[in-house]
C-alpha cells in the first residue's frame, strides 16, 4: 500500500493530488491530529513524531511512504530513512526543489512555510549547491487555522495573505514555493496577488507527479500495490475534522481513531 502521513489533515492536499493521478490505488493516510500543528515545534520533537507515524504506516502494510508534511520533510527525514532503509520514501521538498530548478529564471525564490520549516533553512541548504540561488523565506502560521476553518475567501484571510506576501513582492522573487500543506487551498488568492511574473509551486502536486513517475519506472512495485478503498486514520477524532477532510477531498470519508506507539 501507499502510505501517506502528516501532522493533521493538511496532508490531504497531497492525497488529493495522488488520487487525481492514481485513482485506483488503495491509500493509507495518517493525520496526527492529536498533536497538530508540528510547524511550531522543535525539530527534535517533529522528527520523533514523524518516525512514529512512519512506523504506524509500515506496521499497517505500507510499502511506499509519502511524507505529506513539509515540516517533517524538512527536519525528520534522516531518522525515518535510517529506520526503514528498504522502503521508498517521498517527501514534499525534493520534487519542489527539482521544479524550482527547472522553472526559476531569476534564481530568486520565495519559500512560505511553517516556522519549523523556515528555521530549518532546508531550501537554502538544498539550493546552495546550485549557482546563484537566492532564497527569501517567510513563516505564515496564521494561514493554517484559517484554512481549517474554511475561511478561504474572507477579507480577513486576504488581508493576512497580503501581509505575508509583502516580503516576497518587495524582494522581487520570480518563484514562490507554498511549503505548507494548507497553502495550496489558498492558491486562488496567492497567485493573483503575486502576479503573472511569479511562478507558484505547489509541492503537493509536484510530489504526486514524482510518485506517479516512479511507479511508471518501477512496474513490478506498482503491480504489487493493492487497488481498492483507501483508509484514513487520525490520532484524535472530531466530527468537524471529518467534515473538513471530506470537503477537501470532495468525497465522504470516514476517519478512524488510532493510537501511535
Ligand atoms: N502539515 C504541516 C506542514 O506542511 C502544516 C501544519 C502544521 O504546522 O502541522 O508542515
Amino acid at each position: 500500500m501507499i502510505g501517506l502521513f502528516d501532522s493533521g489533515i493538511g496532508g490531504l492536499t497531497v492525497v488529493r493530488e495522488v488520487m487525481k493521478r492514481l485513482p485506483d490505488y488503495s491509500l493509507l493516510y495518517l493525520g496526527d491530529t492529536a498533536r497538530t500543528p508540528y510547524g511550531n515545534k522543535s525539530a527534535e520533537v517533529v522528527a520523533a513524531y514523524g518516525l512514529q507515524a512512519a512506523k504506524f504506516l509500515v506496521d499497517r502494510g505500507a510499502r511506499i511512504i509519502v511524507v505529506a508534511c513539509n515540516t517533517v520533510s524538512a527536519v525528520g527525514l534522516t531518522a525515518i530513512r535510517q529506520a526503514y532503509p528498504d522502503i521508498p520514501f517521498f517527501d514534499v521538498i525534493t520534487p519542489a526543489i527539482a521544479t524550482v530548478k527547472k522553472v526559476s529564471q531569476g534564481h530568486h525564490i520565495g519559500v512560505m512555510g511553517t516556522r519549523a520549516l523556515v528555521a530549518s533553512g532546508i531550501y537554502q541548504h538544498l539550493l546552495s549547491q546550485e549557482n546563484n540561488f537566492q532564497v527569501t523565506a517567510q513563516a505564515a502560521p496564521l494561514l493554517v487555522p484559517l484554512v481549517e476553518e474554511g475561511w478561504l475567501d474572507r477579507p480577513e484571510t486576504k488581508r493576512i495573505i497580503r501581509r505575508y506576501l509583502a516580503p516576497f513582492k518587495q524582494a522581487q522573487i520570480d518563484t514562490l514555493v507554498l511549503a505548507c500543506t494548507h497553502y495550496p487551498l489558498l492558491k486562488s488568492l496567492i497567485i493573483p496577488r503575486m502576479g503573472k511574473r511569479v511562478k507558484v509551486i505547489d509541492p503537493a502536486e509536484e510530489t504526486a507527479i514524482a510518485l506517479t513517475q516512479w511507479l511508471v519506472e518501477h512496474p513490478a512495485e506498482a503491480d504489487s500495490l493493492p487497488l481498492g478503498a483507501s483508509h484514513f486514520y487520525v490520532t484524535d477524532f472530531t466530527p468537524q475534522t471529518e467534515k473538513v477532510a471530506s470537503n477537501w477531498l470532495k468525497r465522504t470519508i470516514k476517519l478512524e481513531k488510532v493510537e501511535l506507539k
